[in-house]
């Protein structure tokens, strides 16, 4: 496979990273995780923007311009004759010395590889299996930054023991899942906690809000809690690889008698037909 290194397009096997970047020393950086679907990059600009944002709220000098990054990564794809799969790119604050404190003049260093993905319609929905989790992050959960060990262990958790994904709550209330944003389904209408700093704003979960808005589901970004997803009529994630996603059990609690509801399946069918 081809990876993209700063500026040059080389073999998987030749990529290096200097020992000392603030990326592996500090998780000092941010990333983006873009599909492909057919080809073309599925909502490239809230990515993009979003990826800016980030930098922003980090202090963090982009290594090229915007445009530029979007140049590679087509070029990236395009090297690697991808046409259904997932871009992933990061990009940290550079390899200096080790001080906790910004280094100055050392250019941000930016990677990306990519990895195919075929999208299996016959198998959609499919569903998943949840537990819930402490959420123990930071309080910047809406920058997409690398430090991820919070939701690593959430997702470890989950894994060990045979489910998909952790639902991560500070105390009573859902924030989101360890690497998606969560959304219930009560009385017909959508709920999703607000975009705030106890969560990534999920370009999916702003995509599902345009498929609502057209299909006329009635959306409230509020707070919501354990009780309130357990006892939900509908329960799904979202995220850029799992689109929209049920979650059809959170640890012994069956949603929905264990099988996608009205709602998810309208919003699988009008993401497929987005998509396709
Ligand atoms: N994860 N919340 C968290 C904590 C996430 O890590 C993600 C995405 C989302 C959903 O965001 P989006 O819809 O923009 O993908 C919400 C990516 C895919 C990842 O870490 O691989």
């Amino acid at each position: 496979a081809i990876v993209l290194y700063q500026d040059q397009f080389i073999d998987r096997d030749q990529a290096k990273v200097d020992i000392e970047d603030r990326g592996y020393q500090f998780g000092d950086g941010i990333y983006e995780a873009l599909m492909v679907y057919s080809g073309r990059i599925f909502l490239l600009e809230p990515h993009m923007k979003r990826l800016e944002r980030s930098a922003r709220e980090l202090d963090l000098a982009l290594p090229y311009s915007t445009d530029h990054i979007i140049e590679n990564i087509k070029k990236l794809i395009e090297l690697n004759h991808l046409d259904d799969g997932v871009v992933y790119f990061q990009i940290t604050r550079g390899a200096a010395a080790r001080q906790h404190f910004f280094p100055e003049n050392t250019p941000a260093v930016i990677t990306g590889t990519v990895a195919g993905k075929i999208r299996d319609l016959s198998k959609r929905p499919q569903g998943i299996k949840a537990i819930l989790a402490d959420d123990i992050r930071w309080l910047r959960c809406d920058i997409k930054t690398l430090n991820l060990l919070g939701n690593v262990l959430a997702k470890q958790k989950a894994h060990a023991s045979g489910a998909g994904e952790a639902i991560l709550h500070r105390e009573a209330i859902v924030t989101e899942g360890s690497s998606s944003n969560v959304f219930i389904v009560k009385d017909g209408t959508l709920v999703t906690h607000p975009a705030d700093h106890y969560i990534l704003n999920g370009i999916t979960r702003l995509f599902v809000f345009d498929l609502a808005k057209k299909m006329n589901i009635p959306l409230a970004q509020r707070e919501f809690t354990v009780d309130e997803l357990l006892d939900a009529d509908e329960v799904f994630i979202t995220s850029t690889s799992n689109e929209v996603n049920p979650v059809l059990q959170i640890d012994d609690r069956l949603i929905n008698g264990g099988e996608p509801g009205r709602i998810e399946k309208k919003l699988i069918d009008a993401y497929d037909a987005e998509v396709e």
